[in-house]
């Protein structure tokens, strides 16, 4: 309490105060136009006549309350030895660089330098949103790709469809069906919405990119400036250039700036790496309005939590769109389970992250689920040729060969056992007899989520392979370069590096910001070290100390007690490494930035077209069933029905690895598995877990960050923590608020025998209480209001969290405690 009550002394009562020596504010005596401030104690009385003065642990707690978060105190005067201005200038502004040196344009440079990794965290935010924004459009391009397949199925079997073909003769019934199949994948083709879309994110995402790079290049070598130039023990000045506290006088009526005066005195040294860079500490009574300013404009950035904010609205906008539809709904839902599958810890309730989770759980049927598994599989190219029960003739999969690569029809089991009429309909399937849409459904397994299906014949009509072809493989639709679709996932693959370089950047500026955390409790506990030692020895040093001495023995007191603070101690380690972690990421990221926008420039322009998907054994056409008479589909009279698959390269970027394989092909579980279950996935495409930047980051940051956290509570300074946090959470209500001192999910109220109030807002009945929804917390009323709400009402304290935290933290939890003792009785 010590300390409240004399930010208080210090502040409020500064400009009145009983007058007894009318001492009034000076300067150093060194003409470095610094100023001295005053207190209240200065003109009252003889230190050791103030309850406020009279012991050397008060002094040390009036020094370090002026000297405030981040610095050291250096107290220079006990209550039975003062000195003089020119003896505690000695100390204060030495000349020799022994214990803190007054260098202000260092200061202003550490100061700047340190902005610089603002910048770059601000775009390195905007990235994440765009990577965001891309994983997003790319879940909308799927979507597309199954509502657009339904929807092409749904044409080719409707009676307009049927009628036209019918009405063509033999020589524009191809021609017709072309059109319809490109009218079909038009959305997917060149200005196609969708993938002008993913297009679109993708030219976001590459200024983005290119944004961050430029930054990089300018501020990253201001970062190295930093710790290389700001870990020394500087002397802290405040706003107006106040550098030293006229704390009281010792003895002899005089002021400081008399030759003789003998005061107690106190200025401030910290280290610039641990971002501090003055005191704070000022004088006015509109701090709290000046430090909520501060933090919108110059406070700290945290990457993710801007990114959701840059990404939120968008976010919002996607999401609504992509419930619209049934796929979307289940595609969207699986990515969520997905992601909080890989990143339990970041996606979690208690990290706020939850929120942004969720949408309405859906069963999603996976294929695995879907009926159909029992079709025999034959995997051709190496099958023997067999007797076609059709009528005793056999036909092997053709061949196609483009460029150097050699691509393959495959059949299945049914290709030469029936008539495409004849076909057994899928279990489940609502007619007895094959329809349209029953080939279309055969078509989709075989092209599996990623790729556009494009089934070509129909119950009633089919075509030779080199019709097929012309489609599947000529280039007007589909173009078939397995070399470019391989380089096109090069390029892909390319932004991984860039997301995992991203996430080890994001990770070491959150061990950053807690060693910086930690420096501070450093600060403080060799601020109170320095307490203790000064208590212990100070009187003896100086007392033993021939009066011509006396400074230079306590001097060298202080120089030793912070010695730990200085650049051989562990303090000083900690932050300059993570400091330096963060300029090693970034030096790296910024090395994969450059190569991957060339990339990214490539996937942009040249890999934005449909190619020809390809299974595991380069099979790019299912030869689905003849359609009439039993030639085989590469012969001249060969009338059957095919299905091919149009696949885009730019699904794959951000995905850590990309399967060779564009589509599911004849490994779909819907051709491996047979009757028995024997099934035969080896070669199947696996999906790839999505990745997320800063769930990675906060993955591989939280041993450090918790390391670095348990020491600041082993020091007795978890407070430190949770300011941080309140700042935070100010700054970004959404993403950590719920890490709000007092923000309490649970209502108090039960809902054992009845259902929660409904006054009490959003809440869920969790094991017989009532809990307040994400985002939400408990007022004092145990009404549920928005945590943004909470946190504006200062948890409904009414006391500012601003800047001297302490007191008001205990005031809150007596508070908190109160409630909670009160509570139970009234509520429900
Ligand atoms: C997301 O992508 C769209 C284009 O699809 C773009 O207009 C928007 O600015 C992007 N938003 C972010 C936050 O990257
Ligand atoms: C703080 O700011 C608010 C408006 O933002 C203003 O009404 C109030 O007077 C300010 N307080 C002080 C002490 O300046
Ligand atoms: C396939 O793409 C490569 C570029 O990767 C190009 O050199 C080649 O000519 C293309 N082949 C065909 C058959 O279009
Ligand atoms: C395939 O059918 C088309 C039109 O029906 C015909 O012009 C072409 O010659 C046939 N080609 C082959 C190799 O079967």
């Amino acid at each position: 309490m010590s300390k409240m009550r004399w930010s208080l002394l210090l502040f409020l009562s500064a400009r009145s105060g009983a007058q007894r020596f009318g001492c009034t504010q000076t300067v150093d005596t060194k003409s470095r136009g610094l100023k001295v401030l005053q207190t209240s104690t200065t003109n009252e009385d003889f230190c050791s006549n103030m309850e406020t003065t009279d012991s050397v642990g008060e002094l040390v707690d009036s020094c370090s309350a002026f000297c405030g978060n981040g610095n050291i105190p250096l107290l220079v005067g006990i209550p039975s030895y003062g000195f003089s201005h020119a003896d505690i200038d000695t100390v204060c502004l030495a000349d020799e660089d022994s214990l803190a040196q007054y260098n202000p344009t260092k200061m202003n440079d550490c100061r700047t330098w340190s902005q610089a990794l603002r910048l770059i965290n601000t775009r390195a935010a905007a990235l994440v949103a765009a990577l965001d924004n891309m994983t997003m459009a790319q879940l909308n391009f799927k979507t597309g790709i199954a509502t657009k397949s339904k929807e092409l199925a749904a044409t080719m079997s409707s009676e307009e469809v049927k009628n036209r073909l019918l009405g063509a003769t033999q020589s524009q019934v191809i021609p017709e069906y072309r059109s319809i199949l490109e009218a079909g994948v038009e959305d997917f083709l060149s200005n196609g919405k969708f993938r002008r879309d993913l297009q679109d994110t993708m030219e976001v995402l590459r200024g983005a990119g290119r944004n961050l790079d430029a930054v990089l290049t300018t501020n990253l070598p201001q970062l190295t400036k930093f710790v290389e130039q700001c870990g020394d023990l500087l002397v802290s000045t405040g706003p107006s250039k106040e550098y030293l506290l006229d704390i009281c006088i010792q003895r002899g009526a005089v002021c400081l700036d008399n030759a003789e005066a003998q005061h107690i005195g106190c200025c401030c040294s910290t280290i610039p790496l641990g971002g501090t860079f003055g005191i704070t500490g000022e004088t006015g009574g509109d701090q709290a309005n000046n430090s909520r300013r501060l933090q919108m404009t110059e406070g700290p950035v945290d990457v993710c939590a801007e990114a959701d904010v840059l990404f939120g609205p968008e976010q919002t906008r996607r999401q609504t769109e992509l419930q619209a539809t049934d796929d979307g709904t289940a595609l969207l839902e699986a990515h969520l389970t997905a992601l909080k599958a890989a990143y339990p810890d970041y996606f979690s309730a208690s990290n706020c992250r939850s929120r942004r989770l969720s949408a309405e759980e859906i069963e999603v049927q996976t294929e695995a689920t879907q009926p159909g598994n029992r079709l025999k599989a034959e995997v051709l190219p190496h099958a023997a040729p067999r007797n076609l029960k059709l009528d005793g003739l056999t036909c092997s999969p053709p061949t196609a060969t483009q460029g150097d690569t050699s691509y393959k029809a495959a059949f299945w089991a049914q290709t030469e056992e029936n008539y495409c009429i004849d076909i057994p309909p899928d279990t489940g399937s609502a007619s007895e007899a094959m329809t349209d849409q029953g080939l279309a459904d055969i078509c989709k397994s075989f092209c599996g989520d990623d790729a556009v299906p494009l089934t070509i014949g129909a119950i009633n009509f089919g075509f030779n392979q080199t019709t097929m072809d012309d489609i599947c493989l000529a280039g007007d639709i589909l173009e078939a370069n397995s070399s470019f679709v391989e380089m096109c996932h090069g390029h892909a693959t390319a932004m991984q590096n860039v997301q995992s370089k991203l996430a080890a950047f994001v990770a070491s500026l959150n061990v950053l910001e807690a060693e910086k955390t930690l420096y501070e409790a450093n600060a403080k506990k060799a601020a109170a070290d320095l307490k203790a030692a000064i208590e212990a020895r100070a009187t003896d040093v100086l007392q033993d100390a021939l009066v011509n001495e006396k400074i230079v023995k306590l001097k060298e007191l202080l120089i030793q007690e912070t010695a730990s603070m200085k650049t051989s101690g562990t303090a000083y380690l900690a932050i300059k490494q993570a400091v330096q972690d963060v300029e090693l990421k970034g030096n790296a990221l910024k090395t994969t930035l450059s190569e991957s926008l060339g990339a990214l420039d490539t996937l942009v322009t040249d890999c934005n077209k449909l190619f020809t998907g390809l299974g595991a054994s380069n099979e790019y056409l299912l030869d689905i069933c003849t359609q009439t008479s039993n030639a085989c589909v590469d012969v001249d009279m060969g009338r059957h029905v095919g299905c091919c698959c149009g696949y885009s390269p730019l699904i794959a970027l951000g995905s850590a690895t990309v399967p060779t394989a564009t589509i599911d092909g004849i490994s779909a579980t819907r051709f491996s598995s047979d009757a028995t279950g024997a099934t035969r996935t080896a070669a199947r495409r696996l999906a790839t877990a999505p990745y997320s930047v800063c769930g990675e980051a906060y993955k591989s940051s939280k041993p450090k960050v918790e390391e670095a956290h348990a020491k600041v509570r082993l020091l007795g300074q978890e407070e430190l923590i949770n300011q941080h946090l309140i700042i935070m959470a100010r700054r970004y209500p959404d993403q950590f608020g719920c890490h709000f001192p007092g923000c309490m999910a649970d209502t108090g109220g039960t809902c054992s025998l009845f259902e929660c109030d409904s006054t009490r807002g959003p809440v869920d009945c969790v094991n017989g209480k009532c809990i307040c929804k994400q985002g939400y917390c408990a007022n004092p009323n145990g009404v549920c209001v928005s945590v943004s709400e909470f946190i504006q009402n200062d948890g409904f304290v009414g006391v500012s969290f601003s800047q001297p935290l302490a007191p008001s933290f205990q005031l809150y939890f007596v508070y908190s405690l109160l409630m909670l003792l009160v509570a139970p009785m009234w509520r429900r």
